[in-house]
């Protein structure tokens, strides 16, 4: 765990985190029972930063929630993070309660046209009210950042957030792979409002591209050349299921790949590498197993490979990188640090303005959080 020294905010009295959350999924449910879990810093096990500038998990106050499922638009968020299709683990209990209800966001392209010939408690329902004005909402409830868990393929949906932000100068935090933080002229956007932007699509602590990126980059630095790989995905939540509609993922593809291939010398052709969630299987729920196959040529072209099957539980495994990006673009906010910010982004996100290697993600945020303390 990286601990960082305890700073007071440079600018007075340091504000909490308000935090809005686009899309009350499972990813949604784990950030918040998180929150929850590391309360008062009895425990710091499973914590990449204990402290990010003067930010503790403690600072995080949820003060707005969007989604557009019927079961949880209009009800406390603490009872909307365990409705259905909702599926990951509870792991504390009770959940506390905070002082707001879900509000109903644009629908959009929200919602995968095949996953509604799925029963209803796999797959969202959508409600029958209308939108409130997002930017209106982060300006009432005085949000300072807001983090992006909507379903893959929801490339008009998360724009209409980023929007939203853009209008109530809220820092956005994109999770998903939809190019916005690593786009130019989103990015270039959010630079000149002097609004901080992390993206897209968040990394896991210890996930499939994690494990993925470094064997592979183990066989580079050992000058054995990989010839083919795959790694295919399954799992049992919402985002399993949405992923069945292929157009959705074009952006997911791209994300995932690139994340592998740029920690190869020679990347492989197209035709040799295979990356992607690869089927729903409704009983795994949100336990995602990975299955993973690497190919390669060592000493005197002789072919070696290598198969693993890894098993995650898929949301809280990215929700502690994403409470360490949170605390990031608050961090940036208050010291005035607008556009995309670099080594957060290639720290937390696979899809980022620049792929570096995780050993040196490491080191660059360690070097951007000391730097933006001292602005
Ligand atoms: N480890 C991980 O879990 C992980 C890793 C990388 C990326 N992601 C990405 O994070 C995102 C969230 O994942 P999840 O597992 O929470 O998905 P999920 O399907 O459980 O949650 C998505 C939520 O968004 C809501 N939604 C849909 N359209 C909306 C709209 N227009 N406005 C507001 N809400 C809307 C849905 O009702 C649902 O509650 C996905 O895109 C996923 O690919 C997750």
């Amino acid at each position: 765990m990286h601990k960082v020294k305890s700073k007071p905010a440079t600018r007075g009295k340091k504000q909490k985190i308000r935090l809005a959350i686009a899309g009350v999924g499972n990813c949604a449910s784990a950030l918040v029972q998180g929150l929850d879990y590391y309360r008062g810093g009895h425990t710091t096990e499973g914590l990449l930063h204990e402290q990010i500038g003067p930010y503790k998990i403690d600072d995080i106050e949820i003060v707005a929630a969007f989604d557009i499922d019927k079961r949880k638009v209009g009800r406390p968020l603490h009872e909307a993070i365990s409705a259905l299709p909702n599926c990951a683990k509870t792991f504390i209990k009770p959940v506390r309660r905070w002082p707001l209800k879900v509000k109903m966001g644009p629908v959009l392209d929200g919602v995968s046209k095949l996953s509604q010939t799925f029963p209803e408690s796999e797959r969202i329902v959508v409600a029958a009210e209308k939108s409130v004005d997002i930017a209106e909402e982060l300006r009432k409830t005085r949000a300072s950042v807001l983090v992006c868990f909507l379903p893959v393929g929801s490339k008009n949906a998360v724009e209409a957030y980023a929007e939203a932000c853009l209008e109530a100068q809220v820092s956005f935090v994109n999770c998903i792979p939809v190019f916005i933080a690593s786009d130019k002229k989103w990015a270039a956007r959010f630079k000149k409002r002097g609004l901080p932007v992390v993206g897209d699509d968040i990394k896991s602590q210890v996930g499939a591209t994690a494990v993925h990126r470094a064997l592979m980059r183990l066989l580079s630095e050992k000058g054995a050349a990989p010839v083919s790989t795959y790694q295919l995905n399954v799992g049992g939540n919402t985002d399993f299921l949405n992923m069945l509609e292929r157009p959705r993922l074009e952006q997911k593809k791209i994300s995932k790949t690139e994340a592998v291939q740029s920690q190869i010398s020679n990347t492989l052709p197209s035709k040799s590498i295979h990356i992607g969630p690869s089927d729903y299987v409704p009983f795994l729920k949100d336990q995602k197993q990975c299955f993973l196959k690497i190919d390669w040529v060592g000493f005197g072209g002789i072919q070696n490979g290598l198969e693993l099957r890894l098993t995650v539980e898929d949301s809280p495994n990215s929700a502690g990188v994403a409470i360490d990006a949170i605390r990031c673009a608050q961090l940036a906010m208050d010291k005035g640090i607008g556009g995309a910010l670099d080594a957060v982004s290639s720290f937390s996100m696979k899809h980022p303005t620049h792929q570096v290697s995780d050993s040196e993600a490491w080191q660059n945020i360690s070097r951007w959080i000391d730097q933006a303390e001292r602005v």
